[in-house]
């Protein structure tokens, strides 16, 4: 039996109808750009989220870029991140003509590692990028004491609904930068994105820099972009918003029966299980394991029709885009061996019973030849 890395179909056929109406409703008013759905999706986008703005924008990365563009990253400065990350998040610091700054992560939780972090910082330092990587906090209490005055910008992007000691990502650091790319944890239909802050000079700010820095008509303090979320991808994340907590609960309901699966088979010592940190709230965005003969095993799967993924098989610093920053194999080897073993499974919420056993199976098959 094939099973789906990912299969949105299901979900859009419990909403199928919801969604119509509201995208009717947007069409009946032609009101396209920001507006009354816009703002009504912020509102509540931020109390879900418990942060006092919430600001619609185009998309994951647009959100880290016009995050930093609010903190005036630019040339000469350093932000400091993960090595081990989606692209995106080294990529806005670059297109700032600020210089990402690379740090290895933690082996449990696949995110920065906040005493290297510390060692990182330097006196051209202007902001730090922690990333919840796969849907799991990091261990924000020991990366806001790491970076100390230097801004914090949390890249949620796969984490939304994830919390640190009972507050939510995105709530903990200046602001927060997240994703609603349809594999998300709440997604839309296309891209989109969001910026969280507490703070109202920076919620101002961002604001003013996805309307081209504009403060009032045709007045431009500053340089921004065209950054602002579309009034039909707002009213369908408004009818998906009250179900996202019930769908990350399913995620984890999926997890643990993956755990009991995996034990079942005598196969818990065999792959590194993801580990739900206590006090981390997990999403499981993405539930990875760490497989020996990794991608024997991805092709093996592959031939059975599961759909399986690696996140991410080369470390940001060994990216030649970033060939000039001058980092090199071994700089950064615990990243550098997740890269080698992590491998993400089907995990989505309408994920039946017998596709994750047909999963599990698959991989005792594996391993016991
Ligand atoms: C960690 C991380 N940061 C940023 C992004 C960028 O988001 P988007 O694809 O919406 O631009 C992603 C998207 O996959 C991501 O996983």
């Amino acid at each position: 039996m094939a099973v789906p890395l990912l299969d949105l179909t299901r979900q859009y056929e419990a909403l199928r109808e919801e969604i119509r109406q509201a995208i009717d409703r947007v069409c009946d008013s032609q009101r396209f750009i920001l507006g009354a759905e816009v703002e009504d999706f912020e509102r509540e986008a931020g109390a879900a989220l418990e942060s006092l703005h919430a600001v619609g924008v185009t998309s994951g990365t647009d959100a880290l870029l016009v995050a930093l563009m609010a903190i005036g990253i630019g040339r000469g400065d350093e932000v400091v991140l993960p090595t081990f990350t989606f692209f995106a998040t080294a990529g806005v610091v670059s297109r700032l003509g600020a210089t990402p700054v690379f740090v290895d992560i933690d082996p449990v939780d696949y995110c920065i590692d906040p005493a290297l972090l510390r060692e990182s910082i330097s006196e051209r330092a202007r902001a730090v990028i922690p990333v919840h990587l796969f849907g799991q906090a990091a261990a924000m209490d020991r990366v806001m004491e790491a970076a100390g005055d230097v801004p914090v910008v949390e890249d949620c992007a796969q984490a939304w609904g994830a919390s640190f000691n009972e507050r939510q990502v995105g709530s903990i650091g200046a602001m927060g930068a997240f994703s609603f790319f349809p594999s998300k944890n709440l997604g839309c239909f296309g891209d989109g994105g969001l910026v969280t802050t507490d703070n109202a000079e920076l919620d101002r700010s961002l604001r003013e820099l996805r309307m081209h820095g504009q403060s009032g008509p045709y007045q431009h303090p500053v340089v921004g972009g065209n950054f602002r979320i579309d009034a039909l991808q707002a009213a369908v994340l408004r009818v998906k918003l009250p179900h996202v907590g019930a769908w990350i609960e399913r995620r984890r309901a999926n997890a643990e029966r993956y755990r009991e699966l995996f034990h079942n088979a005598g196969l818990e010592h065999t792959v590194g299980l993801p580990v739900a940190v206590a006090g981390r709230g997990h999403t499981y965005n993405q539930f990875v394991i760490r497989a020996p003969r990794r991608d024997e095993l991805r092709a093996y799967l592959a031939d059975r029709g599961i759909g399986v993924a690696v996140y991410y098989p080369l470390p940001l610093h060994l990216q030649p885009c970033f060939e000039g920053l001058g980092y090199h194999e071994g700089d950064f080897p615990i990243a550098e061996q997740a890269s080698r073993e992590v491998l993400a499974l089907p995990v989505f919420p309408e994920l039946t019973e017998r596709e994750l056993e047909e999963v599990v199976r698959a991989i005792e098959e594996f391993y016991a030849n």
